[in-house]
């Protein structure tokens, strides 16, 4: 407001000014205005957007469409998803053949159910698709939400987790297909993590980023399922909620019809014994434990007694991921960047609120301080991301570039698109 008022009596008084229309660079300051050097300053250009972090190396191209999905495997096998609710597409899920060849994996005939397949069995809407933890060598995961384009619920038997066998040419080893019972209210399975030392056979976590969210978790041994946080806060987007892209303010658009993106828990990662997630259209990001979602015979409210809240971080977050020293990775599309955040103590090397560096045990949550890793105009919402010896690598996609978020629906988003690694030194967490 002040900068606002000298801005007016400089120009009534007309001092040093060049005119109403000159161009932004070569408006002269106002008389008697410091002159600053380029060093020391922030600010002294339009440009002068600050790049963090190391250098991106791009590791493929998808050249017709944008995915959503990205793993890469121990031989360096890039997989990536193409779901079908931003548009058709033959192939769900493909492995790179090189920089911008793909191939559909694990085979062609798996890539789009028939009506005469059980859903079970075949791909209708694959999000995402990560590494087994245990066997990265030998076995990949993918989860389907089972929503055929245009639908607003799932086909039965659609909404699952898959294992595949990477050895075997990705055979299906086994399918979780979520009891029916289950997907009420638009359940839209989004993205999943497995940790197979959890029970007998290991468990799988997923995020739903229906309107309402919610956490599911299936026991990989007996196949049961439950579906937890189902409508509560800590799962549900922001009312009215507005973020940014590239300096824009994003709405949801049907034509000329405003309204506001509502998608819920989207982001997830298995770090240190607890479950990390984003809910997407908000800024805020939450733990509980694995074991708690794991144990089938706590009561709802229990569950939602053992989340905890770990506040705001200036960005909306699509996707996460975990390193082996205690990293907590979250892609921030509206900041073109990746953010992390420590989640043990002993790995930490600043004091904060009086807790010294080091330690033991879990950070506290009031003391999580979430940092920028990467920032860069590469980074056109970087949506999965996945680490393998010693590098994170992340797709883009330019969401918020796609017609449903552009006024009257035009698809300002233009590829290729591409996906990135940057070295972190660390491994995936286990
Ligand atoms: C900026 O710093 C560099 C290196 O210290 C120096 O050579 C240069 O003259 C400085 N530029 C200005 C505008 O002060
Ligand atoms: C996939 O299958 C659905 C239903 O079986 C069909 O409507 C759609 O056209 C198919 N998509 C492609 C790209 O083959
Ligand atoms: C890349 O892969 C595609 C699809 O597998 C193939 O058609 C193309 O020839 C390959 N390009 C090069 C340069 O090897
Ligand atoms: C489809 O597969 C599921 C899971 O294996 C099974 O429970 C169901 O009975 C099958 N449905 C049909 C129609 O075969
Ligand atoms: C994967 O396939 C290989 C080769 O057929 C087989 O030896 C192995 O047991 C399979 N692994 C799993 C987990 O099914
Ligand atoms: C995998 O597929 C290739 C080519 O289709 C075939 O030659 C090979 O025998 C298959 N391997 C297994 C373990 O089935
Ligand atoms: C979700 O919770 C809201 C209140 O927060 C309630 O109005 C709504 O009916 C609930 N939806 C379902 C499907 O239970
Ligand atoms: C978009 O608006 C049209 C009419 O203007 C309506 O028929 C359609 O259902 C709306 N679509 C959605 C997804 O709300
Ligand atoms: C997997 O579960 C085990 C047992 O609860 C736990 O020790 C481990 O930290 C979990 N893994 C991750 C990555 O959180
Ligand atoms: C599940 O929770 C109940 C109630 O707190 C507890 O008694 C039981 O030991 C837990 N089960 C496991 C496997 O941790």
């Amino acid at each position: 407001m002040i900068i606002g008022l000298f801005a007016v009596a400089g120009l009534a008084s007309g001092q040093g000014l060049a005119g109403n229309d000159c161009p932004f660079l070569a408006c002269p300051p106002f008389e008697g205005a410091p002159t600053y050097n380029d060093n020391g300053t922030i600010g002294a250009t339009p440009e002068s957007f600050s790049i963090i972090g190391p250098p991106l190396q791009a590791v493929h191209a998808s050249v017709e469409r944008a995915p959503t999905g990205f793993a890469v495997d121990p031989s360096l096998n890039i997989y990536l998803t193409y779901p079908r609710n931003s548009g058709p597409t033959p192939n769900n899920v493909v492995i790179a053949t090189n920089f911008t060849g793909e191939k559909p994996w694990p085979n062609p005939e798996i890539q789009n159910c028939t009506a005469n397949q059980n859903a079970s069995t075949c791909f209708i809407n694959v999000q995402n698709i990560v590494l087994d933890p245990k066997d990265p060598e030998h076995v990949l995961w993918a989860v389907d939400s089972g929503i055929q384009p245009g639908s607003m619920t799932a086909t039965p038997y659609g909404p699952k987790v898959m294992s595949f066998n990477l050895t075997n040419n990705g055979s299906l080893i086994r399918s979780y297909p979520i009891p029916l019972p289950l997907y009420h209210d638009g359940m839209n399975a989004n993205d999943v993590r497995i940790n197979n030392s959890i029970g007998t056979g290991g468990f799988a976590f997923i995020t739903d980023e229906s309107q309402d969210g919610s956490l599911v978790a299936i026991d990989l041994h007996s196949g049961a399922t439950v579906r937890r946080l189902f409508n509560t806060s800590v799962v549900k987007a922001d009312p009215g909620y507005v973020g940014s892209y590239d300096g824009q303010p994003v709405y949801t658009w049907n034509g000329t019809h405003k309204s506001f993106t509502h998608t819920g828990s989207d982001g997830i990662a298995l770090q240190s014994g607890n479950l990390y997630w984003g809910v997407l259209a908000s800024r805020r990001f939450y733990y509980i434990p694995q074991t708690v979602l794991a144990n089938f015979s706590l009561s709802d409210q229990e569950v939602l007694d053992a989340v905890v809240f770990l506040g705001q971080l200036g960005s909306e977050q699509a996707g996460f991921t975990a390193d082996d020293k205690g990293v907590l990775y979250m892609t921030a599309s509206e900041q073109n960047a990746i953010y992390q955040v420590q989640t043990l103590q002993r790995y930490v090397s600043e004091e904060v609120n009086g807790t010294p560096p080091g330690g033991e045990g879990p950070v506290a949550p009031g003391n999580y301080v979430v940092k920028t890793l990467v920032r860069s105009g590469l980074i056109q919402h970087a949506d999965s991301a996945a680490i393998w010896d010693g590098y994170l690598y992340f797709c883009t996609n330019q969401l918020e570039l796609s017609p449903t978020f552009q006024y009257k629906n035009v698809d300002a988003r233009r590829g290729p698109w591409y996906s990135y690694r940057l070295w972190i030194g660390a491994g995936p967490a286990i």
